[in-house]
């Protein structure tokens, strides 16, 4: 069995919910607090055991590889400042992983952004993380949880959690196998349909931007035609590959955050700024005062 060890971040789209900001700067660089939310992914993939990284750009993204990359000058003028605890900070961004970039020449879609990943991939599998899905944990991270889920049964994966009935439309739901599923945290599925309508949907399971996929995805993905949006959807590659593999879906735990919407951004910011020792009081305080005013 060939060990999980390369992970794709796709982060070539246009970023349109979270316009104006995302004119000029990419969405996976806007900061939770002080971390932008691209960290948090790759921190994520770290320690699930990923060894390299492909993160998947286009020409509007450059600042993201400056913020992996050093910054001699910026350390230089940290250090004449006396200001070292900041250059080690900045130092440990820069040596967090082993980092490779392709560019997507048009947002063609999630399964289009795929396919641009697959001379770095090879033919074994491989991890995905959507930068949009931001997932804490105070156990196993998420990704890792479906690396044990592939070491378990060699086939692709699906990060998934149950979501409000009333908003299975906003994502891919997935249809598990009747014989499987039984409230166990892994179960086989036989079929996905990206955004049901509430009274189609075959279950309340979404998929929230983890995947491990193996290369046979990347033939499927050659031949998808575009389907909604007029975009390649990874929806429909998976679909098919149904058809060929065996495919599971992983409840994993932990709390997801939507960081491409407003509001998931918001609650995302909120959330880690309470985790935060240096914040956490502050905050508490302020809520409060505010919640007086609440009606
Ligand atoms: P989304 O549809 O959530 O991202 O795609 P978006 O298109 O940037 O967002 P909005 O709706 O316009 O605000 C899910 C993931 O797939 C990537 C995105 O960067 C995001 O991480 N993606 C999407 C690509 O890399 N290329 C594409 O052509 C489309």
């Amino acid at each position: 069995m060939q060990r999980v060890k390369k992970a794709i971040i796709p982060a070539a789209g246009l970023g349109t919910r979270f316009l104006p900001a995302t004119k000029s700067m990419p969405k996976e660089m806007l900061p939770i607090v002080d971390t932008p939310t691209i960290q948090f992914i790759v921190e994520e993939a770290v320690k699930s055991g990923i060894d390299e990284i492909l993160i998947i750009t286009n020409s509007n993204k450059h600042s993201m590889e400056n913020y992996f990359d050093l910054n001699y000058e910026l350390e230089m003028r940290l250090k004449e400042a006396g200001k070292n605890d900041l250059v080690d900070l900045i130092r440990q961004v820069a040596s967090l992983a082993n980092i490779h970039y392709v560019r997507q020449k048009e947002p063609k879609g999630l399964g289009h952004a795929i396919l641009c990943a697959r001379t770095f991939v090879g033919n074994e599998p491989f991890a995905v993380l959507l930068g949009d899905d931001m997932v804490v944990n105070q156990g196993k991270p998420a990704l890792l949880q479906l690396v044990e889920a592939y070491n378990q049964k060699t086939c692709s994966i699906l990060g998934v959690q149950e979501v409000l009935h009333t908003e299975v439309n906003k994502y891919g739901i997935v249809t598990p196998s009747r014989e499987v599923k039984d409230g166990k945290k892994l179960f086989k599925v036989v079929d996905m349909v990206e955004k049901p309508d509430i009274d189609k949907a075959e279950s309340d399971y979404a998929v929230l931007g983890r995947y491990i996929l193996t290369p046979e995805i990347f033939d499927i993905l050659s031949h998808t035609e575009p389907g909604k949006n007029g975009e390649i959807q990874l929806t429909d590659a998976i679909r098919d590959l149904m058809v060929h593999q065996p495919v599971y879906a992983c409840d994993f735990v932990g709390t997801r955050y939507d960081v491409g919407d407003k509001f998931g951004y918001v609650k995302a910011t909120i959330d880690y700024s309470l985790r935060r020792a240096d914040m956490s009081k502050k905050v508490k305080d302020y809520i409060k005062e505010l919640a007086k005013n609440f009606n």
